[in-house]
């Protein structure tokens, strides 16, 4: 990729989704203009949300994917306010971002930070690190189903909600995990259904997985049902690597591990197309956060470390790494939001993220 002019399509979002957005912009702001030249970023902002749904019926732009498809990246907040029906919100921005532009490897690195308390009693802890692979399109998350449609009456609602997994939706994340695996130390890809209770779309995932380890022999590879994984995260984690499962489960895993690291609010997420017909979506785990909006208090660290994902999607990988050292140089020093023990603001820890930026580059 010689390419080094990008142009980001920013969607912030709702709550605190604006806050982090703006810190995660002025990061990569100072990485241009201390690269010389060497790569540029343009951005064009949209304001879609549910103030916009208030406004407008929609949640985003009718022609909204037209208008971003073309950018390199997409830069997202978070989306969802007690204002509008969390399902209206979240399916008609960000579910039809990921599903429109066919983003179908969900990544969410589960990172300990030097510094931050976590909730974790392990004796490895500050070298702990895993990454779950989530299926992104389909499963759980197909919307398909149905409610009343027995007219039954008041009091004897029948809702039917379905999920689909298809051979090609399974095969192309478990790949992605695998490949993903041979990056990285360990070489391990742990598979995680409930493919006991689920018979048919959870046992055919189990097929496809044991069929394509095949193809990656130098790969560790480990079994498990959602329930029993919950409790490994906890009692052992350093079994961990690679963890693939699908839409509805990694959700589930990856607040479960942020949440084991100290804070939602530390965790990265992309939402990538890895065949690269479409831009990827960098958005931190987290949602908008009502409880703590516009106080200026909201960790910044997941949306400057989605940044950071962003980057490397971009090609530019030295830079994300610096991004990832400045963050664990800022916890490491004590600079922390609330949410994690500390006491300073969204903006004193950006700031520093920044000032450490400057000392190693
Ligand atoms: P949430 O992630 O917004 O908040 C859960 C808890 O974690 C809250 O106590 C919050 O204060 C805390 N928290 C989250 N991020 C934080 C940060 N950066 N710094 C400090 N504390 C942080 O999840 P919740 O409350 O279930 O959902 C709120 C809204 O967000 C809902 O409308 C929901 O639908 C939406 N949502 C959107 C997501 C997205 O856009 N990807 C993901 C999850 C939820
Ligand atoms: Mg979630």
């Amino acid at each position: 990729n010689t390419k080094q002019h990008f142009r980001l399509a920013v969607i912030p979002g709702d709550g605190i989704g604006k806050e982090v957005i703006d810190e995660g912009l002025r990061v990569i702001n100072h990485l241009e203009k201390s690269s010389n030249g060497k790569f540029s970023f343009e951005t064009d902002y949209f304001p879609w949300g549910c103030e916009y749904y208030l406004e407008n019926g929609k949640m985003m732009a009718e022609d909204g994917l037209e208008q971003i498809k073309n950018h390199d990246a997409i830069y997202f907040g978070a989306v969802g306010f007690p204002n509008v029906p969390d399902h209206v919100s979240l399916w008609g921005l960000r579910i039809a971002i990921c599903q429109g532009l066919d983003q179908w490897a969900n990544i969410r690195p589960v990172e300990f930070l030097p510094g931050v308390e976590s909730p974790l009693n392990h004796p490895d802890r500050d070298h702990l690190n895993w990454v779950l692979v989530r299926e992104n399109t389909e499963g759980e998350y197909s919307g398909i189903g149905g409610r009343n449609f027995t007219g039954r009456g008041p009091g004897k609602e029948v809702a039917v909600q379905s999920s689909i997994f298809t051979e090609e939706g399974c095969e192309r994340i478990i790949r992605h995990a695998f490949e993903l695996a041979r990056t990285r130390k360990r070489k391990k890809v742990t598979s995680v259904t409930k493919s006991n209770a689920q018979q048919y779309g959870m046992v055919l995932w189990d097929e496809v997985f044991e069929r394509v380890s095949k193809d990656y022999p130098d790969v560790e590879t480990d079994q498990w049902l959602v329930d029993a994984m919950a409790a490994q995260f906890v009692l052992h984690p350093e079994d961990l690597e690679v963890v693939v499962a699908s839409n509805l489960l990694a959700d589930i895993l990856s607040d479960l591990g942020s949440a084991l690291a100290g804070s939602l609010g530390i965790a990265a997420s992309a939402n990538l197309n890895p065949d690269r017909k479409y831009p990827s979506m960098f958005e931190s785990v987290h949602g908008s956060a009502p409880d703590i909006a516009g106080q200026g208090i909201a960790n910044p660290i997941g949306a400057i470390g989605s940044a950071a994902l962003m980057l490397e999607n971009l090609g530019l990988q030295n830079e994300a790494e610096l991004i990832n050292k400045a963050i664990r140089e800022t916890t490491k020093e004590g600079l922390l939001t609330a949410d994690i023990g500390g006491k300073n603001s969204t903006k004193e820890v950006t700031d520093g993220i920044i000032s450490h930026l400057s000392k190693i580059h």
